[in-house]
């Protein structure tokens, strides 16, 4: 028996966008730029999932859509463009806070080494950054800003349109890493006044190595790939086709019935809360109720987290100590470190990423087999 409770690490492809793929590996496999009738029928096919992306996330007719090979990407496309922005115009400070993903602060620290100001704001205990501080640090310097949608350990969901409010009436650019978050909660990019908003198809049941940055119609660009014309000139490389089918597939999927699987997959993560949070010693990270549907995160008191996490593989459930993108590294996890845990308290953390697939059944036997570490671990 195999229990997957690791979609924030990555989703299993959905069926539906595996079979619309296919065609365009063997069959309609022509370059989108190939002016002979397949390249067309290629184009027509890139021309009609950009479109159907843009729907989902409700995005203006001059707003562009530009395909990256994922979440990475897009976040550091977006970070280039707003300091090649502050360049032109004198302005060398990005706020952001302490618990984006590596993505974000990767590229952030480079532009640090080369003269920007980086202002990373504290996360409260909450997990949920107070607008109120982003409109606090704002100077006259400001380039922009770029705070997540849905943090992807703890999956607290930040408040969004009110921060694209502040940064839109203050007039700099704001970014939201909504990789966790497209797919999974409604993500409407007119509501949120976002320039830029990276989202990644394998976290919502689509292909890997596919994702994108929504741009708004006059938000500038700085490229980060250059060679040809692909992408409106600001992503240059061959498109990759059968992954941006897929892509528009799976996110028109993941949002039909959104309402319903929400419903669902939170009364499952309810009850998975409501039994691990009430043991003692066990602490949940993030808010209770402001956090993704499918998302938990508990730090355990005495306990090793990698051990705990062993010792579930062994039951056949799939979990993960924190972001996959860090599992080799020793070092606590710097979201759990910006809410305030100890060192210890870090690495005993368990996250649980669940999705509606998971049935009562498989909760329950999420929950005893918990318990039953737990006991033997603090026997
Ligand atoms: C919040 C967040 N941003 C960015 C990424 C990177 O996405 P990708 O794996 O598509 O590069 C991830 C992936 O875990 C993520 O969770």
């Amino acid at each position: 028996m195999i229990i997957y409770a690791d979609n924030a690490a990555t989703t299993k492809l959905s069926e539906k966008a595996f079979n619309a793929m296919l065609p365009y590996f063997r069959e309609c496999y022509a370059n989108p730029s190939s002016a002979h009738f397949l390249g067309q029928k290629a184009r027509s096919a890139l021309r009609e999932s950009r479109s159907v992306i843009a729907n989902c996330l409700n995005a203006g007719p001059n707003d562009k859509l530009i395909f990256t090979s994922g979440g990475s990407e897009a976040d550091n496309l977006a970070i280039n463009s707003i300091a090649s922005y502050g360049i032109r115009h004198n302005r060398r400070h990005i706020i952001s806070s302490k618990f984006e993903h590596h993505a974000v602060l990767h590229s952030l620290s480079e532009l640090e080494k080369n003269g920007f100001e980086i202002e990373l704001l504290d996360i409260p205990e909450d997990g949920i950054i107070e607008p109120s501080a982003v409109a606090e640090a704002i100077r006259e310097d400001t380039a922009g800003v770029s705070i997540m949608f849905a943090n992807n350990e703890i999956g607290t969901i930040q408040r969004i349109e009110e921060i694209g409010r502040i940064c839109r009436s203050h007039g700099i650019l704001f970014h939201s890493d909504a990789v966790q978050a497209v797919g999974h909660i409604r993500v409407d990019v007119d509501l949120t006044n976002v320039d830029y908003l990276s989202f990644s198809s394998h976290k919502f049941h689509g292909p890997k190595g596919i994702g994108g940055l929504y741009v708004r119609e006059k938000s500038p660009v700085s490229p980060l790939i250059y060679g040809g014309s692909q992408e409106y000139g600001l992503r240059a490389g061959t498109e990759n086709l059968p992954g941006i089918v897929g892509t528009a597939v799976a996110l028109e999927e993941s949002l039909a019935h959104l309402d319903y699987k929400i419903s669902q997959t939170t009364a499952i993560r309810t009850y998975i809360q409501n039994e691990i949070a009430s043991i003692p010693s066990v602490r949940l990270n993030g808010h209770p109720l402001e956090r993704l549907p499918g998302n938990l995160n508990f730090a355990f008191d005495g306990v090793d987290g990698d051990s705990l996490r062993y010792l579930l593989e062994e039951k056949g459930i799939c979990a993960s100590a924190g972001s996959a993108c860090n599992s080799s590294s020793s070092e606590p996890s710097h979201v759990l470190k910006a809410l305030g845990l100890s060192d210890s308290l870090c690495k005993s953390a368990l996250r649980l990423s669940i999705d509606e697939s998971l049935s009562i059944q498989d909760a329950a036997y999420i929950v005893s087999s918990i318990k039953l570490i737990l006991s033997e671990l603090w026997d």
